[in-house]
């Protein structure tokens, strides 16, 4: 299956409510669900999909190098942590493995192009990283690696132009997330109300709508049936070209991710 244009992000929903919520998200339609180690609602997940055909389904997990690579064994640590993956999943594939952060002093080339590896085994469709800068991209690209895809922070308030043009001149997908801000943005900026408003859509739409249109795959978490349905609603309408630069002249490098705030990380 191609990566799906929208997806559900599921940090911060776990356990009864993390199943209650992706159960209803494929109900309505979702396909792509994004998950990750740290985010401990794997098992969550696998109650929520079991019966469902596999192959209808993009999930997207993150190996977390610092607590699951061993550098000494790099092989069987990658191998290992996709391995837990799967069986906390209870799925024999993964359709998108990603780096979930490039972690300081350690080898990410070597990491990537294990990974790579297990593409070849068939226990992944595609390896991606995450939270890489075009420098982190570049390092890779002197190893021969491409990353199908590099997820990021991205939406109106950090418009990550050069990062954008970079992936798309090395044929790696950018995938937005934290596109609401993590909710935040709405209040911050008025604009998406305002456009909304022409529209009959909300703010968040606005948001999501920019950057489908800007062919950047989105992951808005939601946890109620008003905000997934909401954020599902996003291909009935069209931003005109001077909506899309008056959001594209939002810019203010304001990030929502926060790396002293761990509430904010991941
Ligand atoms: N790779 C990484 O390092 C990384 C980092 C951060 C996030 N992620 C991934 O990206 C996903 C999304 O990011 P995020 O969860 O941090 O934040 P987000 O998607 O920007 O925002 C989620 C928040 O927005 C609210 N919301 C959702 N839809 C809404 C709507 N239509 N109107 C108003 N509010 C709405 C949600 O409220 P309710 O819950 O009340 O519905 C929730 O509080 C994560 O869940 C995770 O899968 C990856």
């Amino acid at each position: 299956m191609d990566l799906p244009q929208i997806g559900l992000g599921t940090w911060q929903l776990r356990g009864d409510e993390c199943i209650k919520v992706v159960q209803w998200a494929l109900e309505m339609g979702y396909t792509h669900i994004d998950t990750a180690h740290v985010y401990e609602n794997h098992s969550a997940i696998k109650k929520a999909i079991k019966g469902v055909d596999r192959r209808g389904l993009y999930i997207t997990s993150k190996i977390d190098i610092e607590k699951q690579v061993d550098v000494a064994k790099i092989q069987d640590s990658v191998e290992s942590a996709c391995e837990l993956a799967l069986k906390e999943l209870g799925t024999d594939y993964l359709d998108l493995y990603l780096i979930h952060f490039p972690e300081q002093n350690f080898p990410l080339e070597e990491i990537f192009l294990k990974m790579e590896k297990l593409a070849a085994q068939g226990k992944i469709v595609k390896a991606g990283v995450s939270n890489f800068t075009i420098g982190h991209l570049e390092d890779l690209h002197k190893s021969g690696c491409i990353p199908f895809a590099n997820q990021v922070e991205f939406h109106p308030l950090l418009n990550q132009k050069d990062l954008l043009d970079y992936c798309l001149g090395h044929g790696i997908q950018l995938i937005s997330f934290r596109s609401l801000g993590k909710g935040k943005l709405l209040s911050d900026e008025p604009l998406f109300d305002r456009i909304g408003k022409v529209y009959a859509k909300t703010g968040a739409q606005v948001i999501l709508r920019w950057l489908i249109q800007k062919k950047i795959p989105v992951i808005p978490k939601a946890s109620s049936k008003n905000h997934l349905r909401e954020n599902l609603e996003i291909f009935d309408f069209s931003l005109t070209p001077l909506e899309m630069s008056q959001l594209d002249h939002l810019n203010k490098n304001r990030r929502y991710c926060l790396a002293d705030e761990p509430e904010y990380l991941y």
